[in-house]
């Protein structure tokens, strides 16, 4: 479970998180949609310690991110991030760039983490790229890969920031086709994300951030079809 508890965080004088509180269960998918700016992107950052956070608390299975104590590198194998873009090493093979964490984070054989890497890149369809370089593959291929990267360290949660963002719109399906099929699975996510129609088929439940406030939180139907804050109602108005 995700807990997050009254979360503040300010860079310099802005805020941009004011206040933050969200529970995500296992199991559950969670998107979070909202404006330029509104403290999306940050508020994953935070929960996998990639940021320390002001004031508040975000413990993940029971354990404090920010605490002094916690094994930063060990929480982060059970919270995998996935961002717009991942800068893949040009001169190794997609096989050879997702087997690199399970080998040198994990310390895996080099039989078992090219167990690991075949599989997940099987599991997102790339089957027949393993032994091609990164920047020979589409940008859908590419953020697949990221995926399969990030599925390789075994994670309990996924955090996806606008993977499908930096795409070709003929590609975005693809990629939103793998995060559809993990949330099938049972994997935990939450996702930020602009494709509202995505939003709606996969979350549980829908977040609308708005200037460093999650303004209003509902299942998908609720959000979008009724949605009860004034700038939701705004927002939603605006992108469609
Ligand atoms: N490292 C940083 N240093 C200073 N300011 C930052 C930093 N990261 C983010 N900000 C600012 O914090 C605010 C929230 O940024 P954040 O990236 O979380 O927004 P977002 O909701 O993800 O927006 P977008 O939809 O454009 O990705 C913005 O005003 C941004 O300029
Ligand atoms: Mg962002």
């Amino acid at each position: 479970m995700i807990e997050i508890e009254n979360v503040r965080k300010s860079f310099g004088s802005l805020e941009v998180l004011k206040g933050i509180n969200l529970t995500v269960a296992k199991g559950e998918v969670v998107t979070i949609i909202g404006g330029s700016g509104s403290g999306k992107s940050t508020l994953l950052t935070c929960i996998n310690g990639l940021e320390p956070i002001d004031s508040g608390r975000i413990k993940i299975d029971g354990t404090e991110v920010h605490a002094r104590s916690t094994d930063l590198n060990k929480l982060r194998q059970k919270v995998g991030i996935v961002f717009q873009q991942w800068n893949a090493f040009p001169h190794l093979t997609v096989l050879e760039n997702v087997m690199l964490a399970p080998r040198k984070v994990l310390g895996l054989s080099q039989e078992k983490a090219e167990e690991i890497a075949v599989k997940q890149l099987t599991h997102v369809g790339l089957a027949e790229k393993l032994a091609v370089y990164p920047n020979r593959m589409s940008g859908g291929q590419q953020q697949r890969m990221a995926i399969a990267r990030a599925l390789a360290m075994s994670p309990t949660y996924m955090l996806f920031d606008e993977v499908t963002s930096a795409l070709d719109p003929m590609l975005v399906g693809e990629v939103l086709d793998t995060l559809r099929m993990l949330a099938s699975e049972g994997m935990t996510m939450i996702c930020v994300t602009h494709e509202m129609k995505f939003a709606r088929e996969v979350s549980d439940r829908v977040a609308f951030f708005h200037q460093g406030v999650m303004a209003e939180i509902a299942p998908p139907e609720q959000l979008f079809d009724a949605p009860q804050n004034a700038e939701t109602k705004k927002f939603l108005a605006a992108t469609h």
